[in-house]
Order: C-alpha cells, then structure tokens, then sequence
C-alpha cells in the first residue's frame, strides 16, 4: 500500500514539475537524478538501480532524463543497459553555473531564463521584492536588451553572456561609478587570461579587442541619500557571436572571443570564473575600497593618455585623458589648460599627431609608470570613430 501511494505522489510530482518547469529550471527530481549520475559519467546506469537509489518508480526516471534531455543533457539510453551520462549543455542554467562555484556570495542564488526581455529588468524587480545580494540572472537570449545611454543591446541566443548581479553594497551613492569600474577590471582581467587576448577597458565600461567592442557594462541602482539601496551590475560579452548575426551596422565595430580566436568558447566554464573573480574583487572593493581597482583600471585603460572628445548631459568637450580618480571620474585636461573630473559620458577617442603621441607616452608614464611603449604600438591602431557607433550598442530606433 505505502509503495503504491509513493509511486502516485511521485507521479504528480513528476507531472507537476513537467509544467510548471518546463524549461528553465530543473525540477528537484530530475536534479536529483542528475547529481546520480554525474557520480558515473560515460557508465552506463540501469534504470532499476536508478529507481532504487532515488526512491522513485521506473517511470518517474524516464520522465526525469525526459526533462534532463530537453534541457540539453546528453543521456544514452538502452532498453536493457540502462542509462549513460553524456555531457552537460553549454546552457547557462542554474545547475550548471553554480557547479563548483564555490563563491561567498555572487551566484549563491542564480535565475535562469531562456528567454527574456533584459536580465537588468529582472534583477532589478527582484531586488525590489528583497532578493538576497549576490543574486545572479542570466540568460540565454534578451528580447530588449538594455545598453548605456537608453540603447539597446543585440542579444541573440545560445552564443553569448547576457547576465546581472543584484549586489546591496553598505555604502553611499558615491560609490556607484567605482563598482562599475571594479566589474570592469574583474571582467577585463577574466577575459583577457581565458583566451590570452588583448583586452582594454574604454572608460567607463566598455570591453574592447583592438579597434572592436566585444563586451559592456549597464549598472542601475536605487538608493537614498547616503546609502545604496541596491545596485545591478549587467554585463554582456560576446562569446561566440558570428559576424552574421550582427546587425549591418556593428559588422566592422563588434567582435567576439570566437570571430579573435576561431574557436569556439564555452559559455557555462567562463561565466563561471567571471563570477569567481567578480566574488573575490567585490570582497575586496567592500573591505579595501576602490584604490587597488583604480590601478588596475588605469593599467588595462585604453583612453588614459589619448586625445578625447567627451559628451557629457552638459555638453562636450576635448581635451586629454590624465588620470582616473578615487572617485572612478576621468580627468582629462581641456583644449584651454584646466582640468576637468568627468563621472559619466560618452568617449571618443580621437587620432594623434606625433607630437602628441610623445606627449600621451609622458603622461601615461607620470599616471602608473606602466609599459607605454608596448601599449602605444596597440593604441596606434585606433581610429577615430564616434563611440556611439562601436560595440553592440544601437541607437534608439
Ligand atoms: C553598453 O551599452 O555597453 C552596456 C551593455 C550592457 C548589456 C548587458 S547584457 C546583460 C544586462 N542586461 C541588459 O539588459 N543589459 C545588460
């Protein structure tokens, strides 16, 4: 009798967790049946040991590789055998993400959509609703992804990362442009070690390989006068994004890491070390503050040192890059001499004489005595080019 009203309860289980998580997240049961067989991968499992270890019928194990299956798992079935652990998707599913995470606080909870309007939406809604600090929403695709200055962010689907974090950072308002430039850093950092690429950071927020965007940052917040409410931190990066699907006018000013490396990169392991890093440089900002990131951001800057055009709400304005702040500003000497701290714009790099280029290799020196003349030859390369144009960024339609 008990085995009977067993199987029954597992079967409505199995039947409930079929509709109402379809495809976003795994149901307990089939991650159950998942974490059994991950024990044994490539070995073949027969379903009866598999109902005996998870206390379920035949059936409810069949249903449940049935959900794994359509998620993407690779498992092998024989009708006599048994079952056989192939391989997980490249989905950035909870599951997935969070195995061997091993972080403090980033990616404690992680929400996966397949299909969403924009990951900064959802986890600002949640944070709204009290969702805990290190909550991560990624997903597969975004209907309306959200870029700086209000466009948008082109998000197809299975190539790239599209991802939030909600962070409740026990600090003043001030302290949003650092935050911003610290994911910056982790992110530049993350990249540029994973695919041994020369990656820059265009202040404030934006990723670049040579002369092409390949990934951006979108920070949103709430707060009160002296203390964050809650803070998103957004990021996109370009993984494994083909020229064709980009729209005609990104095609020359867009890449990825697979269109720099011709091959193709899974997204699961790289988000899971992007968070890693994030996990860790976060600690450190909270405990240490912003200075060992401003070093960093000044070592991996592509503006400091160049000829700039910023358009800020109040206008624009030329002049050189000379320093990033302890506020996270960007200071840049103006055409007629006096100096200017700049908190949010828009950049535009423009080109050199020579006589500058002297000038910029001088003041990149004086701001971190770094290597100018290996950079330089890098920068060399840059042409002019609004940045509104460049990244993945499109205008408002
Ligand atoms: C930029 O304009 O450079 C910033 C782009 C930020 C895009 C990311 S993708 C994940 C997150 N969700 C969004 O809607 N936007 C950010």
């Amino acid at each position: 009798m008990d085995s009977v009203a067993v199987t029954r309860r597992t079967d409505v289980d199995e039947a409930e967790a079929m509709n109402t998580n379809r495809s976003d997240k795994l149901d307990r049961g089939a991650a159950d049946l998942l974490a059994l067989m991950r024990r044994e991968p490539g070995r073949v499992v027969s379903g009866a040991s598999l109902s005996r270890e998870l206390g379920v019928s035949r059936t409810a194990v069949w249903k449940r590789v049935n959900r794994l299956r359509a998620l993407g798992y690779g498992i092998e079935s024989t009708q006599s055998a048994g079952y056989r652990f192939v391989g997980a998707p490249d989905t950035p599913l909870a599951e997935e993400v969070q195995l061997d995470l091993a972080t403090d606080l980033i990616g404690r909870d992680v929400c996966y959509r397949p299909s969403i309007d924009s990951t900064n939406a959802l986890a600002v809604e949640m944070a709204r609703k009290g969702a805990a600090e290190g909550t991560v929403v990624v997903a597969d695709r975004q209907i309306l992804g959200r870029g700086r200055l209000g466009r948008s962010w082109v998000s197809p689907a299975g190539c790239n990362l599209y991802v939030s974090i909600l962070l409740r950072p026990p600090m003043a308002p001030a302290a949003i442009p650092q935050i911003t430039l610290m994911t910056a850093v982790s992110l530049q950092a993350v990249l540029s070690q994973s695919a041994a690429l020369p990656v820059r950071i265009k202040w404030p927020n934006d990723l670049w390989v040579g002369k092409r965007k390949i990934g951006g940052i979108l920070t949103e917040m709430a707060s009160e006068m002296d203390q964050i409410r809650y803070v998103v931190v957004g990021f996109g990066v370009n993984v494994n994004l083909t020229a064709d699907a980009l729209p005609e006018q990104l095609q020359h000013t867009a890449t990825s890491l697979s269109l720099e490396t011709g091959r193709t990169w899974p997204r699961v392991p790289l988000l899971r070390s992007i968070l890693r890093a994030l996990d860790e440089d976060y600690a450190s900002f909270c405990r240490e503050g912003f200075a060992p990131f401003r070093s960093r951001f000044i070592q991996e800057s592509m503006t400091l040192g160049r000829r700039i055009r910023v358009r800020t709400p109040e206008g624009e304005t030329a002049g050189r890059a000379l320093d990033i702040t302890e506020q996270g500003a960007l200071r840049i000497r103006r055409d007629d001499g006096s100096t200017l701290d700049i908190l949010s714009g828009e950049v535009t790099v423009l080109p050199e004489s020579p006589a500058g280029e002297q000038r910029r290799a001088g003041i990149r020196l004086n701001a971190d005595r770094l290597c100018v003349e290996v950079q330089a030859c890098f920068w060399l390369s840059i042409l002019e080019t609004p940045t509104r144009c460049w990244g993945f960024s499109r205008g408002p339609n």
